[in-house]
């Protein structure tokens, strides 16, 4: 399992999440209470970045039809999104944000 520096940890905003692209992934980044934490960014409904999204207490709302996730956990908390969003393992190095990214399934 290789770590992958992502962005500074200055990139990442509570407000603005950092849209990364890796691997041919897109990955939304996120602060909350502190820590990071790393999603899948694509919303599982169709086609919006949810890190362009509307973000608040620890959830993101997708930007097209308002699905809503915790940032946290991944989970779907409403619909039209009918899946969890896979969460990758984050870690801070230095000023660094770095991600696991070939832990998915
Ligand atoms: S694209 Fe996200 S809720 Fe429809």
């Amino acid at each position: 399992m290789s770590w992958e520096i992502i962005c500074k940890t200055g990139d990442v905003q509570d407000d603005f999440p950092y849209s990364a692209k890796v691997d041919g992934k897109e990955v939304g980044i996120y602060r909350v209470d502190g820590e990071y934490y790393a999603l899948e960014d694509v919303c599982p409904h169709a086609y919006a970045l949810l890190s362009q999204g509307f973000v608040e207490d620890g959830q993101v709302e997708c930007p097209l039809h308002e699905a809503v996730f915790d940032i946290k956990t991944g989970k779907c908390l409403r619909e039209p999104a009918d899946r969890d969003l896979h969460v990758y393992p984050v870690r801070v190095v230095d000023d660094t944000v770095q991600l696991q990214l070939n832990s998915e399934g």
